[in-house]
């Protein structure tokens, strides 16, 4: 497979969950990869397994100052920026009557204000090479609230309307903004998300993820695995029409 060949790409939070799966998929398909993440001991480590075709970057999506140190040693290392997956993100959740404004505001830096600004400076390089493509890590919580979830859902909310913004105005240089809504997705930030659940329902450690995993019409959890194809997908040259959208990939989990 050969989708990618030729191509380079920036995917941030990529040291471990998703973003990883998503550097060895485009690795598959001939892509170069900057992995990179405000876990640089993680990223080095990550990185270890792919030999020339990948890079290690440290980079904390909050900063303007890392973000363009980012952006530069992987122009630097790579040549260039085809493909940037904004991926890197956290979650939280808390009732209404409890949310931190601390809390708020650094879910929001890292979640909605990183995506933006790391979009706008591979935009900028982009509109001088020419295009790329942008894939933006949405979720089904952007697509409704949910108690004890408000900040994180109303950062994703924001990065499915940033997707649709940028990608109206960026289509004209021949970039391509669009973004991929998972479900529930195992690995450890699912388990960060079940320990909240079991504390805020009281449940026991575990049992949040069985019933999320039960209720997929699918069978099951997502596995980062599930989402590399339209990952792919989106960065290939077959997306050159595909402007602005943010696509489920969940197991059928919206419709149910
Ligand atoms: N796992 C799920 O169920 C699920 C569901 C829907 C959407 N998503 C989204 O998919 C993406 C990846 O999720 P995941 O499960 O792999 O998460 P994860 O927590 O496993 O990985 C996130 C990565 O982002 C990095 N990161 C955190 N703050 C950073 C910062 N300031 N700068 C740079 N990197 C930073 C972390 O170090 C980590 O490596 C996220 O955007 C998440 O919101 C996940």
């Amino acid at each position: 497979m050969n989708r990618l060949g030729g191509k380079t790409a920036l995917i941030t939070g990529a040291a471990r969950g998703i973003g990883l799966a998503f550097a060895r998929a485009y690795v598959r398909e001939g892509a170069k990869v900057a992995i990179a993440d405000i876990n640089f001991d993680g990223a080095r480590q990550a990185v270890a397994e792919f030999g020339e075709e990948a890079i290690a970057v440290e980079m904390d999506v909050t900063r303007q100052d890392s973000i363009d140190r980012a952006v530069g040693e992987t122009v630097d290392a790579l040549g260039r920026i085809d493909i940037l997956v904004n991926n890197a993100a956290i979650f939280t959740a808390a009732p209404i009557v409890e949310i931190e404004r601390a809390d708020y505001v650094r879910t929001f830096e890292i979640n909605v204000g990183g995506t933006l600004f790391t979009m706008q400076a591979v935009a900028r390089h982009m509109v001088e090479h020419g295009g790329g493509k942008i894939i933006n890590m949405a979720s089904q919580a952007g697509r409704r609230g949910e108690a004890l979830v408000g900040v994180y859902c109303a950062t994703k909310a924001a990065v499915i309307s940033l997707t649709q913004s940028a990608g109206l105005d960026l289509i004209r240089h021949g970039i391509n903004v669009n973004a991929i809504a998972p479900g529930v997705v195992d690995g450890e930030h699912w388990d960060g998300v079940d320990a909240f659940f079991a504390k805020y329902e009281n449940k026991a450690p575990g049992q949040k993820k069985r019933e999320v995993g039960e209720a997929v019409p699918y069978g099951r959890m997502g596995k980062p695995e599930d989402l590399t194809g339209m990952a792919i997908f989106l960065a290939s040259d077959e997306a050159n029409y595909i402007v602005a959208q943010t696509y489920n990939v969940d197991g059928g989990q919206w419709m149910s």
